[in-house]
């Protein structure tokens, strides 16, 4: 069978599903491109001078690394003239950034992360792209940041790239999850795994260990449980994986199951969480719903928040379906005893 390059997957999209309007596909193909320059930039590395601090900090007082800046400015100009976006907002900026007026505007609102992962960026392990596609409210043509303070149910399309051994782009627009591969020679991405499945059951977990003594009750508890293995009450070993950029953890769970944990902690509690909810948890809620899986907060359903400020964080825990019920019960019941 000939591959199907993700132009036409979208063309038969549009075609056979209203939702699709030429408008986003447009979108999903111009922040498509845009990865593709992302990932030739990073593939340079040290060659290319991209490596290292660029001497700035981001709205969350985080140091900011030479593609971290790079890979916003590839976004922001690869969509600014398009006429498919109203604005974007991403992680590197403090407010959104509004079309400038000499392009035509459209009626979507952009959110990314345009590098997650960023601590691996100088030690050559995967990094990617996260991105959420929400509508410009109607009427609305300057947009604050209020109007882009929407729960994850109306996201019309979230993604993400894995810029890894290969460049992965993974979608949904509402209609399942689907995985395209950069073939470098012809410069496309191509379909490569068509409504990928997160098994309801695993027996791998990911999260960070060392904050394991700032965690809340709850979460002592259910690490506990999968810590002790075979002889403990889950009566079967786990095994555990932490990559630190998310992309590619969520993406080993697309691939083959498991759970991705980040809960709030006393480290982290006075900001809500490590993880922000617009362009990190939201749009992998989606997809990971989309494959099958669950998202949540630990009390309540990730997609359902709605944001109370751009770069929001909260906790996250996602993946195969029934761990996280199991993670998200937990919390209930210590809360409903503590209440
Ligand atoms: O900023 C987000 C992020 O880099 C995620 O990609 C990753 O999962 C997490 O932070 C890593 O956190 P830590 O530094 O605690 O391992």
């Amino acid at each position: 069978m000939k591959p199907i390059s993700l132009t036409r997957f979208l063309i038969e999209e549009q075609r056979s599903r209203r939702q699709i309007t030429p408008d986003l596909r447009l979108l999903i193909e111009v922040v498509a491109r845009a990865c593709k320059h992302i990932s030739l930039a990073i593939s340079k590395g040290e060659l290319g001078g991209v490596l290292g601090n660029a001497e700035a900090y981001n709205v969350q007082g985080e140091a900011q690394k030479k593609l971290d800046v790079l890979s916003n400015e590839i976004l922001l100009e690869a969509n600014e003239w398009g006429g498919h976006l109203a604005a974007l907002a991403s992680e590197e900026m403090e407010a959104p950034h509004l079309i400038p007026h000499r392009f035509p505007k459209g009626n979507y609102l952009l959110v990314f992360d345009p590098l997650d992962g960023s601590s691996n960026i100088d030690v050559n392990i995967s990094v990617g792209t996260i991105f959420s596609v929400l509508r410009c409210p109607e009427g609305v043509t300057e947009p604050t940041a209020e109007h882009f303070l929407q729960p994850g149910v109306e996201q019309v399309a979230a993604g993400y790239t894995v810029y890894g051994p290969s460049t992965l782009l993974v979608l949904t627009t509402g209609s399942g999850v689907h995985q395209f591969t950069l073939d470098r020679e012809i410069g496309s991405f191509v379909l490569t795994q068509r409504n990928l499945r997160i098994p309801e059951d695993t027996s791998e977990f990911a999260i960070n260990m060392s904050n394991q003594r700032h965690w809340e009750a709850p979460m002592q508890r259910y690490v506990q449980e999968l810590l002790d293995g075979k002889t403990g009450p889950r009566g079967r070993d786990f095994n555990m994986r932490w990559v630190a950029s998310m992309v590619a953890d969520v993406h080993r769970i697309m691939t083959r199951g498991g759970v991705f944990y980040y809960p709030v902690d006393a480290k982290t509690r006075e900001k809500g969480g490590r993880l922000r909810l617009l362009y990190e948890a939201s749009p992998m809620a989606f997809l990971v719903e989309q494959a099958g899986g669950a998202a949540t907060d630990g009390r309540q359903r990730l997609l359902e928040r709605k944001p109370e400020a751009l770069h929001q964080r909260v906790p996250v825990f996602l993946g195969s379906k029934n761990e996280v019920e199991r993670v998200t019960a937990l919390h209930r019941e210590h809360d409903a005893a503590a209440s």
